[in-house]
């Protein structure tokens, strides 16, 4: 074969493995890109001493394979969504995230809800019982 060929069907190669990883990686969904976004902190400051730790956990875990704006972001608001979320994502990070920490950033994310997204979380509860 000419070398040129080749160089041209590898650079083909290249570019196809990438758009592979970038369509796994990447959320389809434009929802979630718009958490990623938004911002990537937490004025924790006020908050008591134990959430001021967990915060530190969720900080670390939930940053690993996306933006922390994107678990800050997001429209989980009450217990229920973030037991379900937390699980998945405990699921998906396999061994990193023991039971112990999921249990700390879940305590984390659930009192955040409350004072953070007070509105949404006060919706959501208000449309739970409506059913
Ligand atoms: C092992 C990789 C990984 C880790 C660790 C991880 N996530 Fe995710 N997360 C993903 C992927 C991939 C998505 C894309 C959508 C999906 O699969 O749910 C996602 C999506 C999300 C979303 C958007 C879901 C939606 O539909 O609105 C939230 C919120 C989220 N993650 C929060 C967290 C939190 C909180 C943690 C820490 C407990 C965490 N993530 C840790 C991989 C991870």
């Amino acid at each position: 074969m000419n070398k040129q060929i080749v160089i041209l069907a590898l650079a083909v190669a290249a570019l196809a493995g990438t758009v592979i990883v970038v369509a796994q990686d990447e959320p389809i969904d434009p929802r979630i890109l718009t958490y990623d976004k938004g911002p990537d902190k937490i004025n924790v400051s006020k908050y008591p001493a134990e959430m001021q730790k967990a915060y530190k956990q969720f900080a670390t875990k939930c940053a690993k394979c996306h933006t922390l704006a994107r678990a800050i972001n997001c429209e989980f608001a009450v217990d229920d969504e973030w037991e379900r979320y937390v699980k998945r994502m405990m699921r998906k990070a396999g061994s990193f995230i023991t039971p112990d920490e999921g249990k700390q950033i879940f305590e984390f994310v659930t009192y955040d809800s409350k004072i953070r997204k007070r509105a949404l979380y006060d919706k959501k509860l208000a449309e739970t019982n409506a059913k």
